[in-house]
């Protein structure tokens, strides 16, 4: 009902509120400091430097998610393994000074390396908090003799970190890269600022 003191009051006293609202007040903010403009009087370093935020509002987010979720966590867990291979790429691309993309076969090698980590730290986390041995849990991931509702977050992971792989193994075979165009004279006078400003932070 519009009620904004009864939501406020709400919001500081559920932690898992605050943490929701600390991610989308982040958000807010990366997407007011994104017009051009607001690039432009930043400038592309500290852009970025400030945009560096958003793995921590995606972590935030994430917490929001478990906290909220009362019983099954499934698919935050699942939501978890894409973030994991998110980061996985980042760190992949960092680790080996990759320049552009990640090869088909990394990708398929970090869509294995992330399912793997998923159900591990699933089974960790089930055990502690149902006090089981996470190796039953293991187990039970590998018994298919279930409904298809009920496949584990970690084989989800697998398949979407391959379906990335398949693609790009696809999309490789049918885009030629791009001769570099050699740069026209006054080019990058005629560039917009913003995209300067980030150039140079690159
Ligand atoms: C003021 C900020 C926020 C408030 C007050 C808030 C509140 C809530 C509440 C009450 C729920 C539970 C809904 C239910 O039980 O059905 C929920 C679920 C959820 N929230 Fe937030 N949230 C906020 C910000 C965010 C942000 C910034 C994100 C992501 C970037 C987010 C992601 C989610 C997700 C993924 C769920 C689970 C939805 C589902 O299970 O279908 N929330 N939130």
């Amino acid at each position: 009902m519009f009620d904004l003191a009864k939501v406020a009051s709400e919001i500081v006293q559920r932690i898992y509120l605050m943490i929701g609202f600390t991610a989308l007040v982040g958000l807010a903010t990366l997407a007011a400091t994104s017009t051009d403009a607001m690039v432009r009087r930043l400038g592309g370093r500290r852009w970025q430097r400030l945009h560096r935020v958003v793995y921590v509002i995606g972590i935030l987010a994430l917490i929001h998610y478990f906290q909220q979720t009362k019983a099954d966590v499934s698919v935050p867990t699942f939501t978890a393994g894409l973030f994991a291979w998110l980061i996985g790429y980042r760190i992949a691309v960092k680790l080996w000074k990759v320049r552009g993309e990640l090869s088909t076969l990394a990708l398929a090698a970090l869509g294995v390396v992330v399912a793997g980590l998923t159900f591990v730290v699933e089974a960790i986390g089930i055990a502690i908090v149902f006090n089981v041995s996470p190796l039953v849990v293991l187990q039970a991931d590998f018994d298919f003799d279930i409904d298809l509702d009920m496949i584990r977050p970690g084989w989800l992971v697998l398949a979407v970190g391959l379906a990335v792989a398949a693609l790009n193994f696809v999309c490789a075979g049918l885009v030629k890269p791009p001769r570099r165009a050699r740069a026209a004279p006054g080019k990058s006078a005629n560039e917009a600022p913003a995209e300067r400003a980030l150039a140079s932070a690159n």
